[in-house]
């Protein structure tokens, strides 16, 4: 038998949040949101958690599993090696209700970066060309689903609310090192302040916490170093 001890909370009623424990009898294979489906369904249908693809790709499952940020889907209980598996919402964050986060904020800031391929010149006849090396410039920050797994388990972000973090200086990354993009002057002034990437103290959470082994600080260092080039020039 596993126990799950599970942070229960609800702003609307309680004062303070508790712990709740629910033992179940793990079947092979079982993820941790497997478990907390069979709570839900057989247990206690007031537990609330966010799901959706189960297949590690929207992100939506992460949480904190004996203290590690993670996703709920892709994690099976036994990889935890544990009887007993504190359950607990992603830190940094406000919670709404149970395992459950506020995540506006989070997204307000993805938002801010402006994720999108930004084009100043005219079109091609057919489509924007690029080769396979730029294109590995930027496989790894590619593979970022948002889960804020990064974010969360970074203790700059606890403290300063304006920071911009890792998933979203990620993003960026992205996009400078995308040679079709043509903002890049514009990206590097957004992030060259203390609300970017002179905010990171590079304590290399983010990186150990991406469910996708997403090498985040390593993607904030060349971000850095694209900031000093140009600053070098007098262009950002
Ligand atoms: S449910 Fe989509 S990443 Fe876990």
């Amino acid at each position: 038998m596993v126990v799950l001890r599970i942070l229960r909370y609800n702003p609307a009623k309680d004062e303070r949040p508790t712990f709740r424990n629910y033992e179940i009898g793990p079947t092979a294979g079982m993820t941790i949101l497997d478990a907390l489906i069979h709570i839900k369904e057989n247990m206690d249908p007031s537990l609330t958690f966010r799901r959706s693809c189960r297949s590690a790709i929207c992100g939506s499952c992460a949480l904190t599993a004996n203290g590690k940020n993670l996703l709920a889907c892709n994690t099976q209980l036994s990889a935890l090696k544990k009887k007993r598996i504190v359950l607990e919402p992603l830190p940094g964050f406000q919670i709404l209700r149970d395992l459950a986060v506020d995540w506006e904020p989070f997204f307000d800031k993805y938002r801010a970066i402006k994720p999108y391929l930004i084009t100043k010149s005219a079109p091609p006849a057919k489509e924007r060309i690029q080769s396979p090396d730029i294109r590995k410039r930027y496989d790894d920050a590619a593979k970022c689903i948002m889960c804020s797994a990064c974010t969360s388990s970074c203790p700059v972000m606890w403290t300063d609310d304006s920071y911009l973090g890792p998933a979203a200086l990620t993003k960026v990354w992205r996009f400078v090192a995308d040679d079709r993009d043509e903002a890049t002057e514009e990206r590097l002034s957004m992030v060259s302040n203390e609300k970017g990437v002179w905010r990171c103290h590079t304590i290399f959470r983010c990186s150990e916490s991406c469910p996708k082994d997403i090498d985040t600080a390593g993607c904030l260092e060349f971000l850095r170093k694209k900031v000093v080039w140009y600053s070098l020039r007098g262009r950002v």
